[in-house]
């Protein structure tokens, strides 16, 4: 079902001239002075004269600007593409994140074109595993439930040649197998986002999940519990958020065990396949979007297939908690108590405060096989988008855990910022009549949530288990236009960092 477009990539190191494809891609660099031709693979004669004639062509340099200009006699491509890379400053390189966002944003962009040849600045082999990311990034459509081609969107590039003078390098081919590896976790989390709720509930998201981690069998184990089995265990999250849909919840566990593992990690992920609101009904409006709402569930998923698939030295069990949202008969009250996995009560003031409920039984659960670490990836509150925007998740929790994420994220180029967990947050989560209510302070909602995930979190020999809580609730789902990688709707947002993040703890151990 999650069929994703893998576009072939190769590496060249010269002879640009003769690159067989049908676009050959030249960065812009807006300065003060006007626009330039960031380091040109082209004739010093085609160079100058390109460079002359940039300004009376319109050109800018400015991020997501693409150009299409005919192939020039000297080239075998049959179009020049000119792509801003945004502001440069002499004898400073491009950061890599500027890197993928102007290969994204050109490959993107040339959708319809067959082959797309890269000659963006890019020096080192980290450089140039950076355009390779942003190229299958920008390689994104989802076209699924089309059936006209007149209307679809055009069909992505297919294959990417990088130009690079690290061609030669011994470790450029393990850097563009990561690449390569990260670019179908990122566009399979998409692609599990942009699923319609109609087609994607918590049994066909597990059926999904097995179809996925399928090429990766020899060493990831899937096993998926019933709501019968839900129900004889005590989830009552799961249950209790369900009990309103006719499409019963799933826990889906997914194990990853390598031999010598120097750490263990756990992931848990919120897999709303739909959040209606419950009997707390969300506005039309509110609810257009709300397909999203399994946007962790999909990314710890695709995180735990991209860390199996690198080969990565750490255990990593993830925990997708998949629910759909719903009001009926059947449907949970708000004042109606539940138990939660592990015995603790809470009192549902608001049915659409419903992810908190189910990353309960998911942290209990994760917290018994007592991991070194537990991150968990939610599309959460509402209030994310009210205190960060669409475009910076935040990340909570433990210092040290809180911290290292925050890193992880800073080197793969994703937006996250650090938020506090107050104390003082918890006490508007009493209930009077359970163990916490699931509705606490408005203000600050994204922290009052976090508080509420806190009290899940469990204890190894009277010790808090090392804990971050990722809220992508606006960056999972992009509302707006396409800009430099990024598509329309499921973004993919955290699966590079969980991945960076694990790549850091080997690193650290070693
Ligand atoms: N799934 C929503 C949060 C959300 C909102 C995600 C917008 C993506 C975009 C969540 O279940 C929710 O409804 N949260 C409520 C919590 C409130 C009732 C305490 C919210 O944020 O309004
Ligand atoms: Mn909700
Ligand atoms: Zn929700």
């Amino acid at each position: 079902m999650v069929k994703t477009n893998e576009p072939n990539l190769s590496v060249v190191s010269r002879d640009v001239q003769k690159v067989p494809a049908q676009a050959l891609v030249v960065g812009i660099g807006q300065t003060s002075g006007g626009p330039v031709l960031v380091e040109s693979p082209l004739s010093p004669k085609a160079a100058s004269a390109l460079a002359a004639s940039l300004p009376l062509l319109g050109v800018t340099g400015a991020a997501d600007e693409v150009h299409r200009l005919p192939g020039l006699p000297e080239l075998e491509a049959q179009m020049l593409v000119l792509a801003g890379v945004g502001k440069v400053t002499a004898g400073v390189p491009l950061s890599e994140e500027a890197l993928r966002r102007a290969a994204g944003s050109a490959v993107r962009q040339l959708a319809g074109t067959e082959s797309v040849a890269l000659a963006l600045p890019a020096a080192t082999v980290a450089d140039a595993a950076a355009v390779a990311e942003g190229a299958l990034f920008g390689a994104y459509s989802y076209t699924e439930h089309r059936t006209d081609k007149g209307t679809a969107p055009k069909e992505p590039v297919r294959s990417i040649i990088i130009v690079t003078p690290a061609a030669e390098e011994k470790a450029l081919k393990p850097a563009m197998e990561r690449a390569r590896i990260l670019g179908r976790a990122v566009n399979a989390t998409r692609t599990l986002v942009n699923q319609p709720p109609s087609h994607l509930y918590p049994e066909t998201f597990a059926s999904a999940a097995k179809d996925l981690a399928k090429p990766l069998s020899a060493k990831v184990k899937v096993t998926v519990m019933d709501e019968k089995k839900l129900e004889r265990d005590g989830f009552g999250g799961l249950i209790g958020v369900g009990k309103g849909s006719s499409r019963p919840p799933r826990m889906v566990k997914v194990e990853y065990a390598p031999q010598r593992a120097k750490a263990k990690l756990a992931l848990v992920g919120k897999g709303i396949t739909f959040d209606s609101g419950g009997l707390s009904l969300k506005p039309a409006a509110g609810m257009q979007t709300m397909k999203c709402d399994m946007g962790g569930a999909a990314v710890v998923l695709n995180a735990l297939l991209a860390i199996a698939e690198l080969g990565l030295p750490v255990k990593v069990t993830a925990w997708l908690c998949l629910a759909e949202n719903m009001p009926s008969g059947t449907a949970q009250r708000p004042g109606d108590v539940m138990t939660t996995y592990g015995g603790r009560t809470v009192e549902v003031l608001n049915t659409d405060a419903e992810g908190r409920l189910v990353m309960a039984d998911g942290l209990v659960a994760a917290s018994e096989e007592a991991p070194d670490v537990l991150i968990d990836v939610a599309t959460l509150t509402g209030a994310q988008m009210i205190a960060l925007g669409n475009r910076v998740s935040a990340v909570m929790g433990e210092e040290g855990v809180r911290d290292a994420v925050k890193a992880a994220a800073d080197r793969s180029g994703e937006l996250f910022w650090p938020m506090p967990i107050p104390e003082e947050l918890r006490a508007s989560l009493d209930s009077s009549v359970a163990d916490i209510a699931n509705h606490g302070e408005r203000f600050g909602g994204m922290m009052t949530a976090a508080s509420f995930l806190r009290e899940f979190v469990g204890e190894v020999d009277g010790v808090k288990i090392p804990w971050a809580h990722l809220d992508i609730a606006g960056p999972a789902f992009n509302e707006g236009s396409p800009y430099g990688y990024t598509p329309k709707e499921g973004t993919g947002v955290a699966v590079r960092t969980l991945v960076a993040y694990a790549e850091d703890v080997v690193s650290r151990s070693v």
